[in-house]
Parts: C-alpha cells; structure tokens; sequence
C-alpha cells in the first residue's frame, strides 16, 4: 500500500488491495511551495509542456520563487495542432519562454526505431534546451512535474518516462526539484483547480512528454508527425465531448488501399481511447458504431496518404496506453 503525507483524509480505492487517503489540497500547497523555497537558492528553469502537471509545478514555482523562474516552453514539434501557440498565449503572464526546438528534436531521432531509445533521446534532448536556457539566465536548479505514476512505470521497468528514466545519467544541474513526485492526477487536477488554474488546464487530457513521438511506430519523419498531428486533431475533435481519459491517434505502418481508380500504398492509423482512475491500468471506451465511422471517413478523406482507419480494442494491460 502506498501513503504519502499528504494523504489523511477519506481512503479512495484504486484497485484491490491498493488504496490512497485523499489530499489535503491546501497542505499540499503550502509545503510544495515551502519546499521549493528552500530547496532553490538562485534561479531556476522549469520545463512546462502546458499539460496539468507542469502547469501545476510552474504555478507553484512562481509562488515560491516570482521573477527568479523562468518558465522555458521547448517546442519540439511533437506536439497536437496549435497547441504550441495556445500555451503561449496562456503563459505569457509568467513569462514562458519558448524554444523552437523542431530540427534538433527530428535530427536526433533520425533512424531510431527502438521505443525506448526514442524516449531516452526525447529526454536527452529536452534537458540539453533546458542547460542552454539555464545558462543564459545564470541558474542551477530545474523544477519538473513528475508525478508519481511516472516514477512507479519508470522504476518498474514498464516505460522509461521522459522525465524519470528517459533522463541523461549526466546534467550540468546542481539540483532536480520535483514538487509532486508523490502525487497522482487526480490529485494534481484538485491542486491545479486549487490554485484557480483555468479549466481548460486543471481537465486537460494527459499528454506525453514525448508527445506524438511515441504515437508513431518506428521512426519519426516529418512526414509522418503530419499526418498523425491531422489525424490526432480529428480524433479528438469527435471524441472529447464523451470525456475519455485519453483519445488520440497512432501511425502504425503502411497497407495498400484503393483511392479514386488509384492502388495506393498509404498509412494505417490506429484510433484509441481509454478510460482510466490513474494510468496505471485502462479500459478502452465504448464508442458508437456512427461515431467511429465518421473518424474513419474523416481521416480517410482528409489526409490523403492514409488509407486505413483502425480501432484498438486492447485494454492495459496487456496494451499500454501509448504504442511505443
Ligand atoms: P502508458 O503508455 O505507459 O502511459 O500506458 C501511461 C500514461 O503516461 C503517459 N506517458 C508519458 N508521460 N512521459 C510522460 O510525461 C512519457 O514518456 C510518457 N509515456 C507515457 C501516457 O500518455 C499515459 O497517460
């Protein structure tokens, strides 16, 4: 059984024989925010992706150390459609920067096939853009999101996630502060709405550090981040109103199909989405006949290179949530 200290109200039940005690919220704040004092003497960077967690982090962060934070957005071009421009418009007030990062994350993935090698790079990669902007503003200290599901499938040997295990063996660092290495979502979506953090951030869905790189089976081209940021974008376009955990789109590999009069040998995509408490396990969610229909003559149709349209009906475990 796990319990942490901030764990002393009501248990909730996460699967048999594992149960948490809720969170005071306002404990959890006040130490998180105590503890980055203390912990950081100069200035520090923070790696915010605009998902919850590090959207969590950084507000803390703010709290605790103002203009001594620098919020540094690395656009590595693995992410969803204008999700880049959205975060930058909803952190301008604490001063995010933003790194455009495209080639170097593509060159440096360039030929890689194995999921975990792809994982460590994205890691490698991001901590390298974090070095160079730390050095630019004389700081020592990073602050990230980890949260504690991402601990337990990096400890366990389940996925190397980018932030824990996917991490360089060397930094230029002094010091890695993780303010929420003990919690789960959930309990970050009540800090985050706590802090008074927007809906669109506190309910935002889970999305990897290593974004659509682990949502395209081998090796990452710019063509294929194309056609699976499209094609992701109408995933969620049709799913999001029936609140999965996760709904998004995978690019497996490539089969023949007819376009027009055309043979053509084009893309399979991979439609998934999931329910879940934490991650840890899923259930893929039921989704109408009508529905799933039009996501695949909506892929189809619209980018054209894909010529299939497929619907993963595996539950976690044996399947993760991601594919790679
Ligand atoms: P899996 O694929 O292991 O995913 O079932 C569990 C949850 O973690 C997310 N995920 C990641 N998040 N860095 C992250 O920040 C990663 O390397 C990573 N890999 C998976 C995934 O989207 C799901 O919510």
């Amino acid at each position: 059984m796990y319990v942490n200290k901030y764990h002393n109200r009501k248990p909730i039940i996460l699967e048999p024989g594992l149960s948490i005690m809720a969170l005071n919220v306002n404990r959890f704040i006040d130490d998180a925010i105590a503890e980055i004092k203390r912990d950081v003497s100069g200035r520090a960077i923070i790696g915010l992706s605009g998902g919850v967690d590090s959207s969590v982090c950084a507000m803390l962060a703010h709290r605790a150390l103002g203009d001594r934070l620098v919020p540094v957005y690395v656009d590595s071009g693995l992410m969803r459609q204008f999700e880049s421009e959205r975060i930058e418009q909803l952190f301008q007030d604490i001063g995010l920067v933003r790194v455009n990062a495209h080639e170097r994350f593509l060159e440096a993935l360039k030929g890689v096939t194995d999921p975990e090698a792809k994982r460590k790079i994205v890691g490698e990669t991001f901590i390298r853009v974090f070095e160079e902007e730390a050095r630019k503003i004389g700081g020592d200290c990073l602050i990230q999101g980890t949260i504690y599901p991402d601990r337990i499938e990096s400890e366990g040997g389940i996925k190397s996630h980018h932030n824990v295990g996917g991490l360089p063996e060397r930094m230029e660092f002094k010091c890695l502060v993780e303010p929420l290495r003990d919690l789960y979502k959930d309990e970050v979506r009540e800090v985050a709405r706590a802090l008074g953090l927007p809906q669109e951030i506190s309910e935002r869905m889970p999305y990897p550090g290593p974004g659509l790189s682990v949502r395209i089976v081998g090796e990452v081209t710019k063509e294929k981040l194309d056609v699976i940021r499209k094609a992701n974008a109408i995933v969620e376009e049709e799913v999001m109103k029936f609140c999965p955990w996760q709904a998004f789109a995978a690019l497996l590999g490539k089969a023949t199909g007819v376009k027009g009069d055309n043979r053509v040998y084009g893309w399979v995509v991979a439609v998934r989405s999931v329910t879940s408490r934490d991650a840890m396990t899923a259930d893929v969610m039921e989704i109408s006949w009508d529905v799933l229909r039009r996501i695949s003559s909506r892929i189809t149709g619209e980018i054209p290179s894909v010529t299939r349209v497929v619907y993963d009906l595996t539950p976690k475990p044996p399947g993760t949530i991601e594919f790679e």
